[in-house]
């Protein structure tokens, strides 16, 4: 089938181009500054996603059978620093690809957050426990899922995924990549020993997205994460011990919420998605941390850094 992809740049949307491709969908995907060649794509756009127009040009032009979005402005700070930005790609372009996907009657595979939830309970979130974002990102996720299924609700298909790992293509937008970076620049990442999240890798989502793509019964909102839920200090620990970094080499300061004083108010302390409802209707299973750590490799960015420390064995 033929699948319209916004965000084929990103760190879930390189993986879904790629794992698309493996199951032999014709991927037609839009960047916006990556100046490289996407692999998996049989058409790279080069297109603004605030642009409407542009939008509804190329989704007509390629007529999909599926629209999937992964397009975001995808760090909470990076929301806050520039709103009006962050609302055109976080709401207003789900909105208009969930009316391109009822205009075409395409399925649309939607991609939303945990931060919707404002993670003051440790069981994990079933997708209809109530919502309350902490931070501007949060609620223009939690806008975005209402808009695309108000726009298209019989084609939607909106999976909240946790924090992801992975591999991204310009190597420095996932979590180990930055620790890496940090690392290599000399510094020491703080990190919250009372902060939890249940990572997943990006690839690992992908695949659940392949299948969502071909899985037409399915529609609505559901919930994907990994087997494990620990601290960002802990998760810190564990890519650590996966490079084979030793904490001269890495350090890393393990610090409290409450250290943070009003920072963390727009900060969900535990965040655990149920994805047992999805686990039961799908083939991808969901991954153990230190399956998801065997996934990662050394960045390009870092890789003389990394091929100079000393170490008894690189992984
Ligand atoms: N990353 C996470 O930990 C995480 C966790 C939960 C949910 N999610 C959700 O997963 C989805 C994908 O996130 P991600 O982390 O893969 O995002 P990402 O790596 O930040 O990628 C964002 C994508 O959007 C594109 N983009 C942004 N502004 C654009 C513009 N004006 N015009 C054209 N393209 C534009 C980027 O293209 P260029 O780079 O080419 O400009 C890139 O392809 C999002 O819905 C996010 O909310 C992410």
């Amino acid at each position: 089938m033929t699948i319209f992809l916004a965000g084929a740049s990103g760190l879930v949307g390189s993986a879904f181009a790629r794992a698309a491709a493996r199951r032999g969908h014709r991927v037609v995907g839009t960047v916006g500054t990556y100046p490289g060649t996407v692999a998996g794509l049989a058409r790279q756009r080069t297109l603004d996603l605030r642009d409407t127009s542009a939008i509804t040009a190329a989704v007509l032009d390629d007529f999909p059978q599926v629209i999937v979005n992964c397009a975001a402005v995808s760090a909470p700070e990076q929301c806050a620093a520039d709103p009006a930005r962050a609302q055109a790609l976080n709401v207003d372009l789900p909105a208009t690809l969930a009316r391109l996907a009822h205009h075409v009657s395409a399925r649309c595979v939607h991609l939303s957050s945990e931060q919707v939830f404002p993670g003051t309970s440790q069981t994990p979130y079933a997708a209809a426990d109530p919502v309350a974002p902490l931070n501007l990102y949060g609620r223009q996720k939690l806008a975005a899922e209402r808009a695309v299924h108000a726009a298209a609700a019989e084609f939607v298909v909106t999976v909240r995924a946790p924090l992801l790992l992975g591999n991204s293509l310009g190597g420095q937008r996932s979590l180990h990549e930055r620790l890496l970076g940090e690392w290599a620049a000399g510094r020491t990442p703080a990190l919250f020993t009372d902060e939890f999240r249940q990572p997943c890798t990006a690839e690992n989502l992908a695949e659940v997205m392949v299948e969502l793509c071909e899985r037409t019964d399915l529609r609505g909102m559901w919930h994907w994460g990994g087997r494990d839920v620990l601290s960002r200090y802990d998760l810190a620990c564990r890519v650590r011990a996966h490079f084979k970094l030793s904490a001269a080499q890495a350090p890393l300061i393990a610090i409290a919420r409450a250290e943070r004083g009003a920072e963390v108010a727009q900060r969900p302390a535990y965040l655990a998605l149920d994805t047992g409802p999805l686990q039961a209707k799908l083939k991808t299973r969901t991954l153990a941390l230190t399956e998801q750590l065997d996934e990662l490799v050394v960045p390009p960015p870092v890789r003389a850094w990394y091929l100079a420390q000393p170490a008894l064995e690189k992984p």
